[in-house]
């Protein structure tokens, strides 16, 4: 036999391999509720302009509530032979409800049908993320607030380079996380527009209502060009885009979380539920939650790049590559829903381990800068400061000594410039308190940006 969809035009049947390599229905099945919801609105428009009559739409709308529980009670018979959700549920439709099902399909194509399934699909997801992010975002206004007077030394080049507060760090991961989430709504607004009516690339004969159906599913207008509105993904791309720059943030920030977990570092622990042993080693506690995150991101970088590729040579309008969308968004969404989880459910548990931070702090040499700075109101030359300060660092290093711990006559070999009061820029807390401006790293500094986080994540 013919497929059932199509089989006028066919002579003989699908090739069974053929069949199972352009189904898709193994992992659209997913779009289930979606496909309803958009079918659901389709037939309510197609009622509202006298193409269906009040009790098709009814028959319609009840058989596709009565598809929808029995999916989601797994007693749903999915079909390789029907392809796809769109057809599996059509199909379904029919059975249930006799020739009113076929008519369902009026004025409409799977080509408009799959570009709103996977919009209403993505809408949902996003609001989803976009909610998890901000659980993140506040566990980590949380802990700046704990942590704001929390000492450790500040890297580049992974060297000590000035001490930070704790508070403040957590801080700069929450500035990434409010771009990212920034780019997600950027991309919801963009992709909140109907296809419904494209139909396969042209357009329908039929009275539709775009503006019915759009304002039905609650997106903010008809799409403007039906060629463009079946054929691109770039909605979806977007999103992969999203994904990856936060999946880069969640990665370095376990990178961070590894490298301060461990017993070099000693800067926190990850409480024993976050973490898992080794089969061999019994004293082992690793940080595979971390160390996970940063993993997954290649896997979400690969999904961005697979749908640019998939997108770059197809001519207008829909082509079939268009269906291999579908796993690298499904599993892109998947993974950062997961991670976002991982993280927000992290950062509030941690547990800071003040006394290595600090001590790590004062063996870099971290106020360096400081005593290069108390020179200059002493009226040095910077430059001149510089050298000063860096044979100061030189000899501390051959006494193994901090620079706060060399005595005032040892600071004066170098500069007669140093007095007394040197001692009271050499120390981490007077290094951190007197960087006192925006987006400083003084404790003052970091309990004002923490209230002014928190108030701009009540007005969203
Ligand atoms: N399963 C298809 C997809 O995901 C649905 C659209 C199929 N359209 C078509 N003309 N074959 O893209």
């Amino acid at each position: 036999a013919t497929n059932q969809q199509w089989g006028g035009r066919f002579s003989e049947a699908t090739d069974a391999f053929v069949q199972r390599f352009t189904a898709s229905v193994d992992f659209d099945q997913r779009l289930y509720a979606h496909d309803i919801q958009g079918s659901i609105a389709h037939a309510t428009m197609l009622a509202k302009v006298g193409v269906l009559t009040d009790e098709e739409r009814d028959q319609i709308i009840t058989g596709l509530e009565t598809i929808r529980d029995e999916i989601e009670q797994g007693i749903f018979a999915w079909s390789v032979e029907l392809e796809d959700v769109h057809m599996n549920i059509e199909a379904r439709l029919t059975q249930l409800i006799g020739i009113t099902g076929k008519k369902l399909h009026t004025g409409r194509s799977r080509n408009d049908q799959v570009a709103t399934d996977i919009r209403l699909y993505l809408r949902d997801e996003i609001d989803q993320i976009a909610a998890e992010l901000t659980r993140l975002q506040t566990g980590l206004l949380d802990l700046a607030e704990r942590e704001a007077d929390t000492i450790l030394p500040g890297f580049t080049h992974l060297q000590t380079a000035q001490p930070v507060t704790f508070g403040h760090h957590m801080l700069a991961w929450f500035e990434m996380l409010t771009r990212d989430k920034g780019r997600l709504l950027d991309c919801r607004t963009r992709l909140n527009q109907s296809p419904l009516g494209a139909a396969a690339l042209a357009g329908t004969s039929y009275p539709i209502d775009r503006a019915l159906s759009a304002e039905l599913l609650g997106f903010s207008k008809a799409t403007e060009n039906s060629l463009d509105s079946v054929s691109d993904r770039d909605f979806a791309i977007e999103f992969c885009a999203f994904a990856s720059l936060l999946m880069t943030h969640l990665s370095r920030a376990s990178e961070e979380l590894v490298i301060w977990t461990s017993a070099q570092f000693d800067f926190i622990q990850l409480p024993d539920r976050f973490c898992t042993g080794s089969s061999i080693m019994p004293q082992k506690k690793n940080p595979d939650v971390p160390e996970l995150v940063r993993g997954k991101s290649g896997r979400v970088n690969g999904h961005l790049i697979a749908l640019l590729t998939l997108m770059k040579s197809q001519p207008l309008a829909y082509n079939k590559d268009n269906q291999e969308d579908k796993e690298p968004l499904f599993d892109a969404v998947d993974t950062v829903k997961d991670c976002l989880r991982a993280f927000a459910d992290m950062v509030p548990a941690l547990i800071t381990n003040k006394s290595p931070m600090l001590a790590a702090a004062k063996r870099g040499y971290a106020t360096a800068t400081d005593l290069a700075d108390y020179l200059v109101r002493k009226g040095v030359a910077f430059r001149d400061a510089h050298e000063i300060v860096g044979r100061s660092v030189a000899f501390g290093i051959e006494q193994n000594k901090d620079l706060g711990e060399l005595s005032l006559a040892e600071l004066q070999q170098f500069s007669d410039q140093i007095d007394q009061d040197v001692f009271e820029v050499l120390t981490l807390e007077g290094s951190v308190a007197a960087r006192d401006h925006l987006g400083g790293t003084a404790p003052n500094q970091v309990r004002q940006a923490v209230a002014r986080a928190r108030t701009m994540l009540t007005k969203e």
